[in-house]
């Protein structure tokens, strides 16, 4: 897979990409990941890529003309699966999301600042947009990161244990049962004890009713979605 990410902070969004299982999925060549600095793109020698809204408000709006450029040029290199714009007005990133990005060959992720980006280039280049939350953060750099983690953990052969990235909680649709490691007793706090038995038919049971329970109690709304 190879992903480009189009900013106007490379070195905002580059460190995630640098530890742990990302850069272990970089480093093995199952990714590839390259950073577009939008500034080279820039209407004018001082570095212009934004200007305010028509209309009036405020906040500044990414210009159209860079943008443009920037991704042009990319595509005139390689056909995209999905061209993807980081915002909050958008639907909100899940599991199934990542699952089906995880599959693609070539995805562009543009990050939006300021306010925003022209409507323009929303309409003639963007084939998905994604929100990492309903919050607003300062710009589409830190979304993109966690888009990018979510979508590089599941490329076969990044995590080394296959059937780690399927056990995830989301994978089927409820949260995670409860996990534990040595030592079984902790200061009297104990783990229990059919996780002990080995008796792994019983252990499957056990977290299965974990896992609905503790979705029940915590986000019984990924239970209503499946209705
Ligand atoms: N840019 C600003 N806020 C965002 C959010 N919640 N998700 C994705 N990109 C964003």
């Amino acid at each position: 897979m190879r992903i480009d990410i189009v900013t106007v902070s490379p070195d905002l969004i580059k460190s995630p990409f640098e530890h742990s299982i990302i850069k272990r999925g970089i480093d093995k060549g199952l990714v590839k990941v390259h950073f577009h600095d939008l500034r080279k793109f820039a209407v004018n020698a001082y570095g212009k890529i934004d200007d305010t809204q028509f209309g009036g408000g405020a906040g500044m709006v990414l210009m159209i003309e860079p943008i443009d450029k920037c991704i042009s040029a990319l595509k005139a290199e390689r056909s995209y699966d999905e061209i993807i714009y980081m915002t909050p007005d958008a639907p909100v990133l899940n599991q199934q999301m990542a699952n089906s990005l995880s599959l693609k060959r070539n995805l562009l992720i543009l990050c939006g600042h300021y306010k925003g980006i022209d409507q323009r280039i929303r309409d003639a280049y963007i084939t998905k947009e994604i929100s990492i939350g309903d919050y607003v953060l300062s710009g589409g750099e830190l979304g993109a990161a966690v888009l990018c983690d979510s979508i590089i953990r599941l490329i076969p052969g990044v995590i080394g244990d296959e059937t780690s990235a399927l056990s995830d909680s989301f994978q089927d649709g409820l949260l995670a049962p409860p996990i534990y490691t040595r030592p079984a007793n902790y200061k009297g706090m104990k783990v229990p004890e059919v996780l002990r038995s080995g008796d792994f038919k019983k252990i499957d049971a056990w977290r299965s009713e974990q896992a609905l329970l503790r979705t029940q109690r915590i986000r019984p709304d990924l239970l209503r979605d499946e209705e």
